[in-house]
């Protein structure tokens, strides 16, 4: 079953609305926990990349529950979408093999590194970026905050010169939006392999002491990581850490600016920040849906999915779940704290979900104690927008004093 998009003349029901899928989701929900079709819009993909079958999981129970149980809902598919460009990842890898892998770059973000990291790398450049618009009254916070930060924090923690940023962040978002031109992703993923390959190479002759440093340092079973191994992770690293660090941080200043109430008590009351950063990854999910490949005939929620399905993971429909939360389609920083699911659940919950969460609440902290007399403007008609990656398109500001 197609999704059916706006602009669809045969349907009255809620169309998916880039702008706002909510309704949407919401309606196929109100079907079921589980539902036959997708919530994607395929329609400029190409049909290489096209599930024949696919049904979504768009209750927080179901999600929940599929993201649990990595046996049934394999998320190998990868291989054969994202995977083509960035090779073999442990997004794509399940048992043993996935535990090794994850465990020994897991140690690269363990809690000790975090601490090093917020006073020497994060806040810094947290700093440099509102230095840079600080003699105006104006600034656009999304192309000249919100999408630097997490890629110059990147680039240092994985020790690459800052001068780079431009070409490695050119060539991750052309591979993250392969379904636009798959030649193109082609291209930029030898690329990177390349300067990826020059890098480790550097440190097989010179060890450091960043994270390239470290992976080319680990072993698995005595066993030295491959350069392939190294390379496809970092070009995992670069999307999974770039693409929704700067959309949920953006998202967050979104809502924070357009719900002035709750912008302020957040600026009178630090404490607050830690509630907003959940509730804007809850309200405005970065990445709406995951997906999953059935290994074995079963049933989810009472519906039977055959072995081969493609499901949907709707991760944003879940977080907006009425069942789980009250009023879910209201920003509320003041709600109850239950868990969400933006950062997924079970083998394959994100590994960069601390630095995330850190880098975003610095990143606010400095915008609060710096920047002053903060207001949206409508400039350009700011706005949310996207599936399944979502974020503002622009945060046009005036402000009164940088201090
Ligand atoms: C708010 C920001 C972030 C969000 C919303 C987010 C979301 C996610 C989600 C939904 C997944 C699971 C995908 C799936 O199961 O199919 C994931 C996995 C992952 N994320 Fe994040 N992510 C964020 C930031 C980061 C950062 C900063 C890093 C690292 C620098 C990172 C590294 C990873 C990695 C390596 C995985 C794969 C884990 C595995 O397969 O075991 N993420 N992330």
């Amino acid at each position: 079953m197609d999704t059916p998009v706006r602009d669809d003349p045969t349907t009255t029901e809620p169309t998916l609305d880039p702008r706002d899928p909510y309704p949407y989701f919401a309606a196929r929900r109100r079907l079921g926990g589980v539902v036959p079709g997708t919530v994607m819009d395929y329609s400029r993909t190409p049909e290489q990349f096209r599930p024949r079958q696919s049904w979504s999981a768009l209750s927080y129970a179901a999600v929940n529950s599929a993201l649990r149980d990595d046996r049934t809902y394999s998320s190998r598919l990868y291989d054969s979408t994202i995977g083509v460009f960035i090779g073999p990842t442990i997004l794509a890898m399940h048992g043993d093999v996935h535990k090794a892998h994850r465990n020994l770059v897991a140690a690269a973000f363990r809690p000790q590194s975090l601490h090093a990291w917020e006073p020497e790398i994060v806040r810094p450049i947290c700093d440099q970026l509102i230095d840079e618009f600080a003699d105006r009254d104006r600034a656009d916070l999304v192309r000249e905050f919100t999408f630097e930060f997490p890629t110059r924090v990147i680039a240092r923690l994985l020790g690459l010169p800052e001068d780079d940023l431009p070409f490695f962040r050119k060539h991750a978002v052309e591979i993250i939006n392969y379904t636009a031109d798959v030649q193109r992703a082609f291209t930029a993923s030898t690329a990177l392999q390349e300067y990826f390959q020059a890098q480790i190479d550097r440190r097989r002759a010179t060890p450091t002491s960043d994270i390239i440093g470290d992976l080319v340092a680990a072993e698995i079973d005595g066993e030295k990581l491959t350069d392939e191994a190294i390379y496809s992770f970092l070009r995992l690293l670069l999307p999974a850490g770039l693409e929704t660090t700067y959309r949920s941080s953006g998202n967050l200043l979104y809502l924070l600016l357009t719900h002035p109430d709750q912008f302020a008590a957040v600026r009178r009351n630090r404490e607050l920040i830690s509630a907003a950063i959940e509730e804007g990854l809850r309200y405005e999910t970065p990445l709406t849906l995951v997906q999953r490949t059935v290994t074995a005939d079963t049933e989810l929620d009472g519906v039977r999915l055959p072995r081969g399905a493609v499901l949907d993971i709707c991760l944003g429909a879940a977080n907006r779940d009425e069942q789980r939360w009250e009023r879910p389609g209201e920003f509320d920083i003041f709600r109850k704290r239950i868990p969400h699911l933006s950062f997924t659940a079970g083998v394959h919950t994100c590994l960069g979900l601390h630095l995330a969460r850190m880098e975003t609440r610095v990143a606010l902290e400095r915008l609060l104690d710096r920047v002053h007399g903060i207001t949206l403007t409508t400039d350009g008609d700011p706005h949310i927008a996207g599936q399944p990656f979502r974020s503002p398109n622009r945060l046009p500001i005036t402000f009164e004093s940088v201090g």
